[in-house]
């Protein structure tokens, strides 16, 4: 039995943790914790196995009940909550992205090797059926080489809770590429080995909501932490760029907002042998160059937030890194850091 405190109660807890939970053994979750109580009092009062609720993490960590904590606050509070927990001996799960930048996210992998703790990050594709079959595809060889990855993260007007800590720098660490890009650029390194990230360049725009009053949009998630009228909007909506790395080089457009409707949300692999379209979050069709034939894979898609939390359980008993260790995710981390760096140079840059 293994007893839990999840910290904070808002979206990814309610959507994907807290069902997670609800459906696997072995566990108990003593503290559900959010510095607004009523939300961790809503969380209990729909999962009734939560066992207490808190505003303050540190009395989940000073409880030497409680072995593992599960960090899914906003991404400005991953690196202390974490850190605060892997130094009370705590095992976590923390939410993408590690943190806001790179050099913290190092900073957080060598504390829970210093500890001698579990520090697994909530990169919840490598748990997507469709993305564990492509990745078995490339290691048999179905692609031959993969020699480039075309990815498109592109929506339509939907700039999530405008003015509050995904649109302001500081709190989320940048925009579209750092909340949507993490989880394309995670899997594609993945799927191609784990493949090290060689040079780059990017561009990175802030056009569609310069004046917050003025933005009009046809959706808006996370609305709840908008703040139009006094809040920030400096992150990027529009990320373009150019990536080479030891596998294949990678090319993508990503868009929080764009002025046309269509929302274009896929990878497309292309190898020498096969190609495939990966429906993010979806299914995906593979084209044979032999027999010139598309094939589109029919699988269930089993819940990857509970296979990932399962994983990191399993992980916690035996000590054998999973996929989603931080160690594995690194790599992304320091992807996503130095694109930023060079949209912000405007020069290519060298890892
Ligand atoms: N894996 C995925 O697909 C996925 C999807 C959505 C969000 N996320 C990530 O999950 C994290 C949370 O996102 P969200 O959309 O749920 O945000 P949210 O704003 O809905 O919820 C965050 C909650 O954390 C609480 N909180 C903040 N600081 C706290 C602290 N110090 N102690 C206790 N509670 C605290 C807030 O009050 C809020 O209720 C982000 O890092 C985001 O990137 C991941």
């Amino acid at each position: 039995m293994k007893t839990l405190a999840i910290i904070g109660c808002g979206r990814i807890a309610r959507g994907a943790h807290f069902p997670a939970l609800s459906k696997m053994e072995g566990i108990r979750v003593k503290y559900a914790c959010d510095l607004i109580i009523e939300k961790a009092d809503k969380m209990k009062a729909d999962f009734p196995f939560i066992e207490q609720t808190i505003t303050d993490y540190h009395v989940a960590l000073n409880d030497p009940e409680v072995d593992a904590v599960f960090v899914l606050t906003p991404n400005y509070a991953h690196y202390t909550v974490t850190m605060d927990a892997l130094r009370a001996g705590k095992h976590v799960m923390c939410e993408k992205p590690i943190t806001v930048n790179y050099a913290l996210s190092v900073e957080m992998a060598e504390e829970a090797e210093k500890q001698g703790k579990i520090l697994n990050i909530g990169v919840c594709n490598r748990y997507h059926k469709s993305v564990e079959i492509l990745e078995e595809m490339n290691r048999e060889g179905k692609f031959g080489k993969i020699y480039h990855v075309y990815c498109s993260f592109r929506a339509c007007r939907s700039i999530p809770g405008l003015g509050g800590a995904f649109t302001t720098k500081a709190q989320s660490g940048g925009g579209v590429l750092i909340d949507w890009g993490v989880h394309f650029f995670d899997l594609i390194l993945y799927i191609l080995g784990e493949a090290k990230v060689k040079n780059l360049t990017c561009d990175a725009y802030s056009e569609m909501a310069k004046d917050m009053k003025s933005y009009r949009y046809k959706g808006m998630w996370a609305e709840d932490t908008a703040d139009i009228e006094n809040g920030t909007n400096d992150v990027d909506d529009f990320i373009t760029g150019y990536i080479r790395t030891d596998a294949a080089s990678i090319s993508f457009n990503g868009a929080w907002a764009q002025n046309l409707e269509e929302r274009g949300m896929y990878i497309d692999f292309l190898g020498d042998k096969g190609g495939a379209r990966l429906d993010y979050g979806d299914q995906f069709s593979f084209f044979d160059g032999q027999t010139l034939e598309t094939e589109r894979s029919a699988h269930e898609i089993p819940d990857m937030y509970q296979k990932e939390d399962e994983a990191f359980l399993e992980s916690i008993d035996t000590g054998v890194y999973n996929r989603n260790h931080i160690s594995h995710i690194l790599e992304t981390m320091k992807l996503l850091d130095s694109l930023y760096r060079s949209a912000d140079i405007k020069k290519e840059i060298e890892l």
